[in-house]
C-alpha cells in the first residue's frame, strides 16, 4: 500500500512510520514538526519507501502519485502543546482534516482519524462506551482540542454518509511509550524525568483522579487492525486497566529508585476525574486487546529516557 500518515514525526505516528515500513509499504509522511521531532524518524529519511514533507496539512491539498491510506494523526496533543498552540489545534482539526479528507476522497483512499478520550470530556458515565456524547466545556481552556477533535469526528462521518468514503475514527486513550518528550507536560513522561533527576513529581489536585494507561505497541497493533476493517463509527482504544495518579507516582518511584518527594499543586480548569475506555467493541470488532501490564511498559520507558540522558 501507499500510505499518508499525517504527524508520522510525533510520539505516535513515528512508531506506525516503524510498523507500516517494517511491513513494507510506501509512506508519505506529513509533519510540520510544531510538536514533533525528525529525530523519531531518522533512521528512515534515506529509505526510498519514505518521503518526508516538512509541510503543515493545512496547507497541503494534494501529494504526487497514488494513495491508499490516510493515517490523520497530526494535531498537537498534549495539554501543554495545545493551550500554547490554540489556534493552530482548531486549524488542524478543521482545515487540516478537511484536506485530509478531501484527499482521501480524491485518491479514493480511506482514512482514519485519531481521535481521542477528551471528546467525552469529564465524564458522567464510567467506564465510558463509544455510544455516550461526552460533558465537554465548549469555551473551558481544553476546548480547543477537546472541541476540536469533536468536529473532525463530525466531519469524518459526513464524509463517509455523504461520498461513501471509507472512514475509521479511532478514540485513543492515555498512550505512554519511548519518544515521548520530557517537556510535553504529560504525567507518564514528567513523572519519569522528575523521578530520575530525584526531583519532586508534580501531583495536581489530590492525586486521587484515575486515568488507564496504554502502551505504543498495544496502541499500533489496535490501530493497525483498525485500518483493516471497513467501520465507520467511533472505537475506543486504549487500556481499561484504572490506576490513581498517586499510584503510578509510586509505581514510576520505585522503578526509577528514586528519592523523589511528591510535589501537590492545584488541579487545572476542568481536569477530568476519572478515564477509563470501555474496549469491549475493539475487543469484537478487532480481536485486540492490550498485552502490556504498566510495569513492563514503564520499565521500556524508563531505559529509553535513560539512554537519552547518558
Ligand atoms: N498520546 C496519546 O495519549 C493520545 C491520546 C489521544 C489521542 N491522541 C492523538 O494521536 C495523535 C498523535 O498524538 P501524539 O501523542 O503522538 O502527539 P505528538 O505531538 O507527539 O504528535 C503529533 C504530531 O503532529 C504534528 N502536527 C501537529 N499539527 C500539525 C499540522 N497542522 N500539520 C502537520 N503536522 C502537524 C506534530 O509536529 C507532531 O509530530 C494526535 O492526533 C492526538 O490527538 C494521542
Amino acid at each position: 500500500m501507499r500510505v499518508v500518515i499525517t504527524g508520522g514525526a510525533g510520539f505516535i505516528g513515528s512508531h506506525l512510520v516503524d510498523h507500516y515500513l517494517n511491513c513494507g509499504h510506501e509512506l508519505i509522511v506529513i509533519d510540520s514538526l510544531i510538536t514533533g521531532r525528525e529525530e523519531n524518524i531518522k533512521t528512515h529519511l534515506n529509505s526510498s519507501a519514505l518521503q518526508f514533507l516538512n509541510m503543515d496539512v493545512c496547507n497541503v491539498s494534494d501529494v504526487e502519485g497514488k494513495v491508499d491510506l490516510i493515517l490523520h494523526f497530526a494535531s498537537p496533543a498534549s495539554p501543554f502543546d495545545y493551550l500554547k498552540y490554540p489556534i493552530e489545534t482548531m486549524k488542524t482539526a478543521s482545515f487540516g482534516t478537511y484536506n485530509m479528507l478531501e484527499l482521501a476522497r480524491k485518491k479514493n483512499a480511506k482514512i482514519l482519524l485519531a481521535s481521542t478520550s477528551e471528546v467525552y470530556g469529564d465524564p458522567e458515565v464510567h467506564p465510558q462506551k463509544e455510544d455516550y456524547w461526552g460533558n465537554v466545556n465548549p469555551i473551558g481552556p481544553r476546548s480547543v482540542y477537546d472541541e476540536g477533535k469533536r468536529f473532525a469526528e463530525a466531519m469524518t462521518i459526513s464524509y463517509h454518509r455523504k461520498f461513501g468514503i471509507k472512514t475509521n475514527i479511532v478514540r485513543i486513550f492515555n498512550t505512554y511509550g519511548e519518544r515521548m518528550r520530557s517537556g510535553d507536560g504529560r504525567v507518564i513522561p514528567t513523572f519519569i524525568t522528575e523521578a530520575l533527576k530525584n526531583k519532586p513529581l508534580p501531583i495536581f489536585g489530590d492525586g486521587k483522579q484515575t486515568r488507564s494507561f496504554c502502551y505504543i505497541s498495544d496502541m499500533v497493533q489496535g490501530i493497525m487492525r483498525m485500518a483493516q476493517i471497513d467501520y465507520a463509527m467511533p472505537v475506543n482504544l486504549g487500556n481499561p486497566l484504572e490506576y490513581t495518579v498517586l499510584e503510578l507516582a509510586d509505581i514510576v518511584k520505585q522503578l526509577c529508585s528514586s528519592t523523589s518527594t511528591l510535589e501537590f499543586l492545584s488541579l487545572p480548569e476542568n481536569d477530568p476525574r476519572k478515564r477509563k475506555p470501555d474496549i469491549r467493541r475493539a475487543k469484537e470488532l478487532l480481536g485486540w486487546e492490550p498485552q502490556v501490564e504498566l510495569k513492563q511498559g514503564l520499565k521500556k520507558v524508563i531505559d529509553w529516557f535513560r539512554s537519552k540522558n547518558d
